[in-house]
């Protein structure tokens, strides 16, 4: 029984603003990559780790990782996030039974929610996604083509419409890591491996494949400080989380 997790590192994080990739960016002075990676091998469930590199990046994405209790191998992604996980997955061998996904951009994660989704797994759920509730009012929306335009023709503060307003009560903001039967996440993948190179079309999170085979996901409690570093904001909020450990 052996658990493989992926790392998704290659992203660039274009939104940080930064001029190195997203996982590179240090938080307290440790790599986000690095303390991502620390949070999967501290869990104490994870024997080994393949890290998603993006091109040419991969001997400091090493070098970023450090030592670690478990085996870490770097590979290149693809131009999806979805891309980069298969890449991952195609070095996960016949003795690998479960493997997690998870982002580089989500460094707090505690060892503990690694635990939860890897024992609901090993309790024999195939598909298991950590999730919190949804504190927000969340609306669909559409285009809002009839809107009229703002003075001198420019365009007005109107772009969209509401379609309609889901319970939120049955909504989940889901995190990683995901974690997977590697059976599983393998048909998943090869059965939407067409979605994988484009950016519209590609899956956001894993869960989403195995959802499109019809399979059932389960969802375990999230981890409220796991907060997906997109924007300056979002690091600020996570160095005085880490201060404050
Ligand atoms: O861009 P975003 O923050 O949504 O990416 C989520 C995760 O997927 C990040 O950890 C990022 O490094 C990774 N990623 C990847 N390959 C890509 C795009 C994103 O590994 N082509």
């Amino acid at each position: 029984m052996t658990t493989l997790a992926i790392l998704t590192a290659a992203g660039s994080g274009t939104r940080l603003g930064r001029d190195v990739p997203k996982a590179l960016v240090e938080l307290g002075g440790v790599p986000m990559v690095a303390l991502a990676a620390r949070g999967l091998a501290d869990s104490g469930v994870v024997d080994a780790l393949v890290v998603t590199s993006p091109a040419g990046r991969s001997a400091e994405i090493r070098t970023a990782v450090g030592s670690l209790e478990v085996d870490v191998r770097v590979v290149d992604g693809g131009g999806t996030r979805q891309a980069s996980v298969a890449a991952g997955l195609g070095l996960a061998g016949p003795d690998v039974d479960v493997v997690l996904v998870h982002d580089a951009a989500r460094p707090l994660t505690s060892p503990e929610t690694v635990r939860r989704v890897v024992a609901a797994v090993r309790d024999g759920h195939r598909a298991v996604v950590p999730g919190l509730p949804v504190t927000d009012t969340i609306k669909r929306v559409v285009p809002d083509d009839g809107a009229p335009s703002g003075a001198h023709g420019r365009p007005g503060p109107v772009a969209e419409r509401v379609v309609d307003t889901p319970d939120r009560t049955v909504l989940r903001a889901v995190q990683t890591p995901q974690g997977f039967d590697r059976e599983l996440l393998v048909r998943a993948h090869t059965e939407g491996a067409s979605r994988a190179a484009a950016e519209h079309l590609a899956a956001t999170d894993d869960a989403a494949l195995v959802e499109a085979l019809d399979e059932p996901v389960h969802v375990v409690v999230g981890d409220p400080e796991a907060l997906k570093i997109t924007t300056e904001r979002d690091l600020a909020l996570a160095i005085l989380l880490l201060e404050d450990r």
